[in-house]
C-alpha cells in the first residue's frame, strides 16, 4: 500500500485536524500544496529518484521555502553505504551529506532517526528565527 494511504488510514482519527496533500517534487511552487506555509513535510523513498545531489538540495531548499517556522522535515530514503568508496552518481547520497545539507540551509535539530545502511530517515526543523 502506497505510503500516503497508510499515513491517511494512521490520521483518520484526527478528523480532519490533518491534511494530506501530494506533491510533484519537480514543480517549482508544489502548487498542489495549501497557500502559505506548511507543517510537516514527509517523503519515503522518492527524493533519490530525482537523481542527483543538486535535485535533493533543489528539494531541501523548497521544503525550507514551504514550511511554516518550527515545521518538520522527515525524509525516508535509499542511501549510500556509509562504507561505499565511490562517490553517488544519483539521488543515493550518504546519510552525513543529507545532514549536512539540511544544516547548511538552516533547518534546525537535523538528525538521522533511523538507518539500514541502504535506507535511513533523516529529519530537520525548520528554525523559528
Ligand atoms: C519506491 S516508490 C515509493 C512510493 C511511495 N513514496 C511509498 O512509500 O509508497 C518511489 C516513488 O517516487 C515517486 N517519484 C518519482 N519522481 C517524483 C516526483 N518528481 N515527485 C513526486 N514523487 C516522485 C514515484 O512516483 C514513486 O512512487
Amino acid at each position: 500500500m502506497p505510503f500516503i494511504e497508510v499515513a491517511r488510514e494512521k490520521l483518520a482519527s484526527y478528523n480532519g485536524k490533518v491534511s494530506l496533500h501530494q506533491a510533484d517534487l519537480n514543480t517549482d511552487d508544489w502548487a498542489v500544496l495549501p497557500p502559505g506555509p506548511v507543517h510537516a513535510i514527509v517523503s519515503n523513498m522518492a527524493i533519490h529518484d530525482l537523481g542527483s545531489e543538486e535535485a535533493v538540495t533543489t528539494t531541501y531548499k523548497k521544503a525550507a521555502r514551504r514550511l511554516e517556522p518550527g515545521g518538520s522535515l522527515i525524509n525516508a530514503d535509499l542511501v549510500t553505504r556509509p562504507d561505499d568508496k565511490e562517490p553517488p552518481t544519483d539521488g543515493k547520497l550518504k546519510v552525513p551529506r543529507h545532514l549536512e545539507l539540511l544544516d547548511h540551509l538552516g533547518f534546525v535539530d537535523v538528525r538521522c532517526t533511523l538507518d539500514f545502511g541502504h535506507y535511513a530517515c533523516v529529519v530537520g526543523r525548520k528554525d523559528r528565527f
